[in-house]
Protein backbone atom coordinates (compact mmCIF):
# COMPACT_ATOMS: atom_id res chain seq x y z
CA UNK A 1 0.00 0.00 0.00
CA UNK A 2 2.38 2.60 1.07
CA UNK A 3 4.94 1.81 -2.21
CA UNK A 4 1.41 2.46 -4.41
CA UNK A 5 1.02 5.64 -2.33
CA UNK A 6 4.41 6.86 -3.36
CA UNK A 7 3.84 5.95 -6.80
CA UNK A 8 1.01 7.92 -7.17
CA UNK A 9 2.64 11.05 -5.75
CA UNK A 10 5.44 10.26 -8.39
CA UNK A 11 2.10 9.84 -10.99
CA UNK A 12 1.11 13.66 -10.20
CA UNK A 13 -1.50 11.88 -8.57
CA UNK A 14 -3.30 12.93 -4.31
CA UNK A 15 -3.33 10.30 -1.02
CA UNK A 16 -5.13 10.49 1.76
CA UNK A 17 -1.99 9.43 4.97
CA UNK A 18 -2.49 9.58 8.32
CA UNK A 19 0.01 11.42 10.71
CA UNK A 20 -0.21 11.97 14.67
CA UNK A 21 -2.25 15.14 14.52
CA UNK A 22 -4.50 14.56 11.82
CA UNK A 23 -5.01 12.88 8.30
CA UNK A 24 -3.77 14.75 5.40
CA UNK A 25 -4.37 14.82 1.83
CA UNK A 26 -1.02 14.87 0.01
CA UNK A 27 0.99 15.80 -3.42
CA UNK A 28 4.10 16.54 -4.64
CA UNK A 29 5.39 19.43 -3.28
CA UNK A 30 7.53 19.88 -6.54
CA UNK A 31 4.34 19.08 -8.17
CA UNK A 32 2.47 22.30 -9.18
CA UNK A 33 -0.14 20.59 -11.01
CA UNK A 34 -0.85 17.90 -8.38
CA UNK A 35 -0.80 20.76 -5.66
CA UNK A 36 -3.49 22.57 -8.01
CA UNK A 37 -5.76 18.71 -7.15
CA UNK A 38 -4.94 19.15 -3.48
CA UNK A 39 -6.96 22.54 -3.24
CA UNK A 40 -9.19 21.80 -5.81
CA UNK A 41 -10.44 18.14 -4.42
CA UNK A 42 -10.92 20.26 -0.66
CA UNK A 43 -12.68 22.80 -1.84
CA UNK A 44 -9.73 25.33 -0.13
CA UNK A 45 -9.11 29.18 -0.80
CA UNK A 46 -5.77 29.26 -3.21
CA UNK A 47 -4.96 31.74 -0.54
CA UNK A 48 -4.37 29.41 2.38
CA UNK A 49 -1.11 27.65 2.12
CA UNK A 50 0.32 24.18 2.40
CA UNK A 51 2.33 22.84 4.87
CA UNK A 52 5.14 20.68 3.54
CA UNK A 53 6.15 16.97 5.35
CA UNK A 54 9.57 16.13 5.88
CA UNK A 55 11.14 12.98 6.98
CA UNK A 56 13.89 15.37 8.62
CA UNK A 57 15.33 18.45 9.11
CA UNK A 58 17.68 16.97 6.20
CA UNK A 59 14.89 17.08 4.00
CA UNK A 60 13.20 20.53 5.13
CA UNK A 61 16.63 21.73 4.16
CA UNK A 62 15.69 21.48 0.35
CA UNK A 63 12.94 23.44 0.95
CA UNK A 64 14.16 26.44 3.01
CA UNK A 65 16.37 29.29 2.16
CA UNK A 66 18.02 30.29 6.29
CA UNK A 67 20.08 33.15 4.42
CA UNK A 68 16.86 34.95 3.41
CA UNK A 69 16.40 37.18 6.21
CA UNK A 70 18.39 38.53 8.98
CA UNK A 71 15.89 37.91 11.54
CA UNK A 72 15.39 33.78 10.49
CA UNK A 73 19.68 33.86 10.60
CA UNK A 74 18.95 35.33 13.92
CA UNK A 75 17.29 31.74 15.14
CA UNK A 76 19.58 29.34 13.02
CA UNK A 77 20.65 27.84 16.45
CA UNK A 78 17.23 28.09 17.52
CA UNK A 79 15.96 25.55 14.76
CA UNK A 80 18.06 22.72 15.81
CA UNK A 81 16.87 23.44 19.29
CA UNK A 82 13.19 23.14 18.17
CA UNK A 83 14.00 19.97 15.67
CA UNK A 84 15.97 18.38 17.99
CA UNK A 85 13.17 18.57 20.77
CA UNK A 86 9.94 18.49 19.01
CA UNK A 87 10.87 16.65 15.77
CA UNK A 88 9.34 14.29 14.05
CA UNK A 89 5.72 15.30 15.99
CA UNK A 90 3.04 18.06 15.91
CA UNK A 91 5.44 21.06 15.12
CA UNK A 92 5.35 22.87 11.65
CA UNK A 93 8.15 25.77 11.67
CA UNK A 94 7.18 28.59 9.21
CA UNK A 95 10.83 29.59 7.33
CA UNK A 96 12.00 31.45 4.48
CA UNK A 97 11.06 29.48 1.22
CA UNK A 98 13.51 28.59 -1.32
CA UNK A 99 13.19 29.21 -4.82
CA UNK A 100 13.15 25.77 -6.01
CA UNK A 101 9.81 25.16 -4.25
CA UNK A 102 6.68 25.86 -6.14
CA UNK A 103 4.66 29.59 -6.01
CA UNK A 104 1.39 27.03 -5.65
CA UNK A 105 3.02 25.22 -2.90
CA UNK A 106 2.78 28.01 -0.52
CA UNK A 107 -0.14 29.67 -2.06
CA UNK A 108 2.50 32.84 -3.15
CA UNK A 109 4.15 33.43 0.00
CA UNK A 110 7.89 33.65 0.27
CA UNK A 111 7.50 31.62 3.74
CA UNK A 112 7.40 27.75 3.37
CA UNK A 113 5.58 25.89 6.49
CA UNK A 114 7.38 22.63 7.47
CA UNK A 115 6.70 19.58 9.62
CA UNK A 116 7.84 16.16 9.53
CA UNK A 117 5.04 13.92 11.80
CA UNK A 118 6.12 11.14 13.59
CA UNK A 119 3.47 8.21 12.46
CA UNK A 120 4.87 5.14 11.14
CA UNK A 121 3.13 5.79 8.27
CA UNK A 122 3.99 8.99 7.46
CA UNK A 123 7.10 8.32 8.03
CA UNK A 124 7.27 5.58 5.75
CA UNK A 125 5.56 6.73 3.32
CA UNK A 126 8.14 9.59 3.28
CA UNK A 127 10.92 7.23 3.15
CA UNK A 128 9.70 5.14 0.37
CA UNK A 129 8.54 8.35 -1.86
CA UNK A 130 11.59 10.44 -1.28
CA UNK A 131 10.58 13.62 -1.25
CA UNK A 132 8.68 16.35 0.70
CA UNK A 133 4.88 16.11 0.71
CA UNK A 134 2.30 19.02 1.11
CA UNK A 135 -0.70 18.34 2.93
CA UNK A 136 -3.57 20.27 4.28
CA UNK A 137 -5.81 18.03 6.46
CA UNK A 138 -8.36 15.82 5.12
CA UNK A 139 -11.71 17.84 5.28
CA UNK A 140 -13.41 19.62 2.63
CA UNK A 141 -12.43 23.14 3.53
CA UNK A 142 -14.11 24.84 6.91
CA UNK A 143 -15.25 21.01 7.88
CA UNK A 144 -13.95 19.24 10.89
CA UNK A 145 -10.67 17.66 10.34
CA UNK A 146 -10.56 13.45 10.31
CA UNK A 147 -8.31 11.62 12.79
CA UNK A 148 -9.34 8.32 10.98
CA UNK A 149 -8.96 7.05 7.57
CA UNK A 150 -12.76 6.90 7.85
CA UNK A 151 -13.70 10.34 7.87
CA UNK A 152 -11.46 10.90 5.08
CA UNK A 153 -13.38 8.69 3.26
CA UNK A 154 -16.48 9.72 4.12
CA UNK A 155 -15.06 13.37 3.01
CA UNK A 156 -14.57 12.46 -0.56
CA UNK A 157 -16.92 9.75 -1.19
CA UNK A 158 -17.75 10.99 -4.14
CA UNK A 159 -13.95 11.25 -5.68
CA UNK A 160 -13.36 8.18 -7.77
CA UNK A 161 -10.57 6.08 -6.75
CA UNK A 162 -8.94 8.23 -4.01
CA UNK A 163 -5.78 5.82 -2.08
CA UNK A 164 -6.26 6.69 1.29
CA UNK A 165 -3.45 4.71 3.86
CA UNK A 166 -5.12 3.27 7.07
CA UNK A 167 -3.08 4.00 10.19
CA UNK A 168 -5.52 4.15 12.98
CA UNK A 169 -6.80 7.22 14.92
CA UNK A 170 -4.46 9.85 15.17
CA UNK A 171 -3.10 9.88 18.27
CA UNK A 172 -3.07 13.63 19.26
CA UNK A 173 -6.13 14.55 17.42
CA UNK A 174 -5.85 18.29 16.28
CA UNK A 175 -3.38 19.72 14.27
CA UNK A 176 0.07 20.94 15.30
CA UNK A 177 1.04 23.76 16.23
CA UNK A 178 2.85 26.33 13.96
CA UNK A 179 5.43 28.51 14.77
CA UNK A 180 6.33 31.34 12.42
CA UNK A 181 9.82 31.81 12.83
CA UNK A 182 10.46 34.99 10.05
CA UNK A 183 9.59 37.23 12.65
CA UNK A 184 11.66 39.58 15.31
CA UNK A 185 10.25 37.34 18.04
CA UNK A 186 8.88 33.60 17.15
CA UNK A 187 5.13 33.90 17.07
CA UNK A 188 2.91 31.18 17.40
CA UNK A 189 -0.02 31.32 14.50
CA UNK A 190 -2.29 28.59 15.84
CA UNK A 191 -1.68 26.55 19.16
CA UNK A 192 -1.67 22.70 19.33
CA UNK A 193 -0.29 20.05 21.87
CA UNK A 194 3.50 21.77 21.72
CA UNK A 195 2.56 24.28 23.98
CA UNK A 196 3.58 28.05 23.96
CA UNK A 197 5.52 26.97 27.62
CA UNK A 198 7.60 24.17 25.82
CA UNK A 199 8.50 26.54 23.20
CA UNK A 200 9.33 29.42 25.84
CA UNK A 201 11.43 26.90 27.83
CA UNK A 202 13.37 26.28 24.38
CA UNK A 203 13.54 29.69 23.09
CA UNK A 204 12.77 32.36 25.63
CA UNK A 205 10.98 35.11 23.91
CA UNK A 206 7.63 33.17 22.16
CA UNK A 207 4.77 35.24 20.68
CA UNK A 208 1.11 33.95 21.57
CA UNK A 209 -1.55 36.03 19.38
CA UNK A 210 -5.48 35.51 20.79
CA UNK A 211 -7.56 33.86 18.90
CA UNK A 212 -8.70 37.35 17.27
CA UNK A 213 -5.42 38.29 15.80
CA UNK A 214 -4.97 34.69 14.52
CA UNK A 215 -5.96 36.22 11.38
CA UNK A 216 -2.44 36.31 10.72
CA UNK A 217 -1.92 33.36 9.37
CA UNK A 218 -2.83 33.50 5.54
CA UNK A 219 -6.22 32.40 5.05
CA UNK A 220 -7.31 31.29 8.44
CA UNK A 221 -10.97 32.18 9.28
CA UNK A 222 -12.56 32.45 12.43
CA UNK A 223 -15.18 30.08 11.94
CA UNK A 224 -13.78 26.83 11.27
CA UNK A 225 -13.75 22.81 12.06
CA UNK A 226 -17.63 23.61 11.99
CA UNK A 227 -20.09 20.52 11.34
CA UNK A 228 -22.88 21.44 10.03
CA UNK A 229 -25.48 21.23 12.76
CA UNK A 230 -25.56 24.35 14.61
CA UNK A 231 -23.27 23.88 17.34
CA UNK A 232 -22.73 25.95 20.90
CA UNK A 233 -20.57 25.85 24.23
CA UNK A 234 -22.91 25.60 27.24
CA UNK A 235 -21.57 25.15 30.63
CA UNK A 236 -22.14 22.72 33.10
CA UNK A 237 -24.33 24.79 35.57
CA UNK A 238 -26.35 25.78 32.18
CA UNK A 239 -26.66 22.25 30.57
CA UNK A 240 -29.80 21.32 32.44
CA UNK A 241 -31.85 24.60 31.88
CA UNK A 242 -30.65 24.59 28.10
CA UNK A 243 -31.48 21.15 27.19
CA UNK A 244 -34.93 21.73 28.88
CA UNK A 245 -35.85 23.93 26.02
CA UNK A 246 -35.43 21.57 23.61
CA UNK A 247 -38.41 19.02 22.80
CA UNK A 248 -35.99 17.42 19.76
CA UNK A 249 -32.58 15.55 19.95
CA UNK A 250 -29.75 17.55 21.19
CA UNK A 251 -26.64 15.79 20.70
CA UNK A 252 -24.05 16.68 23.89
CA UNK A 253 -20.85 16.02 24.18
CA UNK A 254 -20.47 15.90 27.90
CA UNK A 255 -17.91 14.99 31.04
CA UNK A 256 -20.95 13.29 32.53
CA UNK A 257 -23.13 11.10 30.27
CA UNK A 258 -25.84 10.41 33.48
CA UNK A 259 -26.84 13.98 33.58
CA UNK A 260 -27.57 14.14 30.34
CA UNK A 261 -31.85 13.26 30.17
CA UNK A 262 -33.65 11.64 26.95
CA UNK A 263 -34.59 12.32 24.09
CA UNK A 264 -30.88 14.04 23.90
CA UNK A 265 -28.02 12.35 22.36
CA UNK A 266 -24.70 11.76 24.66
CA UNK A 267 -21.29 11.34 23.88
CA UNK A 268 -19.00 11.05 26.62
CA UNK A 269 -15.87 12.75 26.71
CA UNK A 270 -12.74 12.53 28.38
CA UNK A 271 -11.91 15.04 31.32
CA UNK A 272 -8.09 14.48 30.30
CA UNK A 273 -6.69 16.83 27.62
CA UNK A 274 -4.81 14.93 26.11
CA UNK A 275 -7.90 11.87 25.70
CA UNK A 276 -10.15 15.18 25.38
CA UNK A 277 -7.91 16.38 22.28
CA UNK A 278 -7.80 12.53 20.88
CA UNK A 279 -11.60 12.06 20.62
CA UNK A 280 -12.68 15.51 19.53
CA UNK A 281 -13.29 15.45 16.38
CA UNK A 282 -14.58 12.13 16.09
CA UNK A 283 -17.39 12.98 18.34
CA UNK A 284 -18.24 16.14 16.42
CA UNK A 285 -18.71 14.64 13.18
CA UNK A 286 -21.02 11.69 15.35
CA UNK A 287 -22.92 14.56 17.00
CA UNK A 288 -23.30 15.96 13.33
CA UNK A 289 -24.30 12.88 11.87
CA UNK A 290 -26.59 12.47 14.55
CA UNK A 291 -29.59 14.24 13.16
CA UNK A 292 -30.36 16.17 16.00
CA UNK A 293 -30.93 20.15 16.26
CA UNK A 294 -28.14 21.26 18.00
CA UNK A 295 -24.92 20.15 19.32
CA UNK A 296 -24.23 21.10 22.78
CA UNK A 297 -20.32 21.49 23.89
CA UNK A 298 -20.11 21.10 28.13
CA UNK A 299 -17.31 23.80 28.62
CA UNK A 300 -13.73 21.99 29.21
CA UNK A 301 -12.09 23.54 31.75
CA UNK A 302 -9.57 25.98 30.63
CA UNK A 303 -6.45 25.94 32.88
CA UNK A 304 -4.13 24.26 31.32
CA UNK A 305 -1.80 24.90 27.54
CA UNK A 306 -3.54 21.61 25.76
CA UNK A 307 -6.94 22.95 27.22
CA UNK A 308 -5.84 26.54 25.54
CA UNK A 309 -5.75 24.84 22.41
CA UNK A 310 -8.83 23.03 22.02
CA UNK A 311 -10.95 25.46 23.18
CA UNK A 312 -9.15 26.89 20.47
CA UNK A 313 -11.03 24.19 18.30
CA UNK A 314 -13.99 24.82 20.39
CA UNK A 315 -14.16 28.88 19.44
CA UNK A 316 -13.78 28.01 15.96
CA UNK A 317 -16.40 25.06 15.85
CA UNK A 318 -18.88 27.54 17.78
CA UNK A 319 -17.82 30.46 15.57
CA UNK A 320 -21.06 32.70 14.04
CA UNK A 321 -20.18 33.12 10.20
CA UNK A 322 -19.73 36.21 9.39
CA UNK A 323 -22.73 38.71 7.55
CA UNK A 324 -20.65 39.01 4.76
CA UNK A 325 -19.99 35.01 4.22
CA UNK A 326 -20.70 34.26 0.99
CA UNK A 327 -22.39 30.39 0.73
CA UNK A 328 -21.20 30.14 -2.85
CA UNK A 329 -17.78 31.15 -2.40
CA UNK A 330 -15.50 28.41 -0.08
CA UNK A 331 -14.69 29.54 3.55
CA UNK A 332 -11.09 30.66 3.78
CA UNK A 333 -9.88 27.80 6.26
CA UNK A 334 -7.96 24.45 6.57
O1 LIG B 1 -1.30 18.81 12.01
C1 LIG B 1 -1.28 19.41 10.94
O2 LIG B 1 -0.67 20.49 10.79
C2 LIG B 1 -2.06 18.81 9.76
C3 LIG B 1 -1.35 17.51 9.33
C4 LIG B 1 -1.94 16.92 8.08
O3 LIG B 1 0.03 17.76 9.18
N1 LIG B 1 -2.14 19.72 8.69
C5 LIG B 1 -2.94 20.83 8.71
O4 LIG B 1 -2.91 21.55 7.54
O5 LIG B 1 -3.62 21.14 9.67
P1 LIG B 1 -3.92 22.71 7.21
O6 LIG B 1 -3.63 23.05 5.80
O7 LIG B 1 -5.29 22.28 7.55
O8 LIG B 1 -3.44 23.90 8.11
C6 LIG B 1 -2.19 24.53 7.84
C7 LIG B 1 -2.08 25.82 8.59
C8 LIG B 1 -3.03 26.86 8.02
O9 LIG B 1 -3.57 27.62 9.09
C9 LIG B 1 -2.12 27.73 7.16
O10 LIG B 1 -2.58 29.06 7.03
C10 LIG B 1 -0.82 27.66 7.94
O11 LIG B 1 -0.75 26.34 8.43
N2 LIG B 1 0.33 27.91 7.05
C11 LIG B 1 0.80 27.14 6.05
N3 LIG B 1 1.84 27.72 5.42
C12 LIG B 1 2.04 28.90 6.03
C13 LIG B 1 2.96 29.97 5.85
N4 LIG B 1 3.88 29.94 4.89
N5 LIG B 1 2.88 31.03 6.69
C14 LIG B 1 1.95 31.05 7.68
N6 LIG B 1 1.05 30.09 7.91
C15 LIG B 1 1.09 29.02 7.10
MG1 LIG C 1 -7.22 22.06 8.14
Amino acid sequence: MIADAARRLHAGGVIGFPTETVYGLGANTFDERAIEQVYQLKGRPFDNPLIAHVRNWEQAQELVNLDATPQTSHFKPHISNLTAHFWPGPLTLVLPKADRVPARATAGLNTIAVRSPSHPVAQQLLRSFGSAISAPSANRSGRVSPTTAQHVASDFAGVDDLLILDGGASEVGIESTVLDLTTSTPRVLRQGSVTVEQLRDALGRVESPELSAQAASPGTAARHYAPRTPVELVSSAQLPAQLAQFAQPVAVLSFDPQRIPPPHRVIGMSSSADEYARSLYDALRRADEAGCVRIFIETPPSRGELWRAIHDRLKRATAIESPTHDPAKPEASG
